[in-house]
């Protein structure tokens, strides 16, 4: 194996799980001598990781590839550029995307990144062929993911892939494939080892995270398949993790048990990140949805009786296929009742393949964006009381780096919020007490209390 030392540019597109994608290519790549460069100018691999959820997504990427190809013909003198297209766009597409881009060497779906050296060098003998997007997850696992490189103190650790669910506006289930969970000693052997480089923070992730359904440690095999609640307080036992998250979840999957890890486990931060999609009953019916607006609701009431500073976010999709002025005003009024930490809102986009692409009642794009401005107007609302109502408290803040400002440290509070604070760079990777004096939409400031190190 050559180790020469060779240039590296990953593009990341979409979500945490292709971030976290990403962060696993580098480090098959790593022993191959690859180290990661901040533009494509110049690389010896170039690596788009892409993703299919939003609408043209195939198209920005073939845009990205007709911007390489000038960049690949310069390296030609002086070794070449590899281009590899990774991640969902490269599942849907597959070799067609060789066919229509003959600037790229190679394609590799999510669940094969462990192959990329062999895929390289066979990219090198033969152009055409070096093209792998099977479903094997459990091989992906086990050869990635052992000797993790780690930066900051927070990590994200993939604990489960894939999603059965069939929301007729998404495109996940055909391009992640099939509900997938990982053993527990293999994602609590990732942890330990990421704990032991310094993590302080774990964001365990899955498309569907809380259907999780892992093998049980090695010895308690008579266990059955451990679900996420059971994860999570497992997780809280590795020494060096102080704070554990998890998204993104279905309202479907939610079981007692992990309401309740909320109430038992201080280590599981007061967040929840829970998509709804929509307020009215005729449209989550008609996004197979497979729950109510009351269900989704009966989940939040639950979740705060557990934990009842939980801040609670969401995802909401405006304008889908038959969505009327009616149906827009119950997803307002399921805003109200809930009540949103934080909340992310999309206009609906057609996915080719997907049964919402083929209905005919689509909304008008002007009716969409006026709905969204509505929406947003709302959210922003709910997101600056949620913050403001942090003036005053002492909060524990995990320190991650320094802030913009000399002197300032930036850190996160335990509802995910940013936080600016004065303090001395030896707080980095601590968890410090602020007390908060100030808020805005998007963060909050505040003074140290002291640098005290608390379990949440
Ligand atoms: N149109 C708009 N938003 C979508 N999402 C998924 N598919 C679509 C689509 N076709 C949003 C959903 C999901 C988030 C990750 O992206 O809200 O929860
Ligand atoms: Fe897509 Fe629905 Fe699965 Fe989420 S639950 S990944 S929105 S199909």
């Amino acid at each position: 194996m050559s180790t020469t030392r060779k240039r590296l540019f990953i593009k990341t597109y979409g979500c945490q799980m292709n971030v976290y994608d990403s962060d696993r290519m580098k480090d098959v790549l790593t022993p191959l001598g690859y180290e990661s460069a901040d533009t494509p100018e110049g690389a010896d691999l170039v690596i788009l990781n892409t993703c299919h959820i939003r609408e043209k997504a195939a198209e920005k990427v073939y845009s990205e590839l007709g911007r390489l190809r000038p960049l690949k013909d310069e390296k030609a003198a002086s070794g070449g550029m590899t281009i590899a297209v990774a991640g969902c766009v490269a599942q849907a597409e597959g070799a067609e995307i060789m066919k229509r881009a003959p600037v790229v060497d190679l394609v590799v779906g999510p669940q094969t990144y462990h192959k990329l050296p062999e895929l390289i060098a066979q990219a090198h003998r033969a152009k055409g062929e070096a093209l792998d997007t099977e479903f094997e997850v459990e091989d992906k696992f086990d050869r990635l993911g052992s000797d993790r490189q780690v930066e900051g103190y927070s990590a994200f650790v993939t604990v489960q892939e894939g999603c059965d669910k069939f929301c007729t506006f998404c495109v996940v289930p055909y391009t992640r494939g099939a509900e997938w969970s990982r053993p527990v000693d293999q994602i609590v052997a990732e942890i330990r080892a990421l704990a032991a480089k310094g993590i302080r923070e774990v964001t365990l992730l899955g498309q569907n995270v809380n259907a999780f359904h892992g093998a049980p440690p090695s010895g308690r095999e008579d266990e059955g398949a451990w679900g996420l609640g059971k994860l999570v307080r497992h997780v809280a036992l590795i020494g060096g993790i102080e704070r554990i998250r998890f998204t993104t979840s279905h309202p479907r999957d939610m079981d007692e048990d992990l309401i309740q890890a909320f109430a038992d486990t201080p280590k599981l931060m007061p967040y929840f990140h829970l998509p709804v999609q929509a307020g009215s009953d005729k449209i989550l019916k008609s996004m197979n949805r497979q729950h109510t607006a009351e269900e989704y609701i009966a989940i939040i009431d639950r979740l705060r009786a557990a934990r009842p500073d939980i801040a609670i976010s969401g995802d909401m999709i405006i304008g889908f296929p038959g969505e009327t002025d009616a149906d827009f005003e119950a997803t307002l009024d399921l805003v109200r009742r809930v009540n949103y930490a934080s909340c992310f809102s999309f206009k609906y986009s057609k996915r080719p393949g997907t049964p919402g692409a083929a209905m005919f009642n689509q909304v008008d794009e002007g009716v969409k964006s006026a709905r969204l401005a509505v929406l947003q107007e709302l959210l922003s609302d709910q997101q600056a009381a949620f913050n403001e109502s942090m003036i005053g408290q002492t909060l524990p803040v995990l320190f991650e780096k320094p802030g913009r400002l000399d002197g300032q440290l930036h850190g996160r509070s335990p509802y995910l919020q940013s936080v600016h604070v004065e303090g001395p760079a030896e707080l980095i990777g601590q968890i410090g007490e602020v007390r908060i004096e100030a808020a805005s939409r998007n963060s909050l400031s505040g003074s140290l209390t002291g640098s005290k190190r608390s379990a949440a």
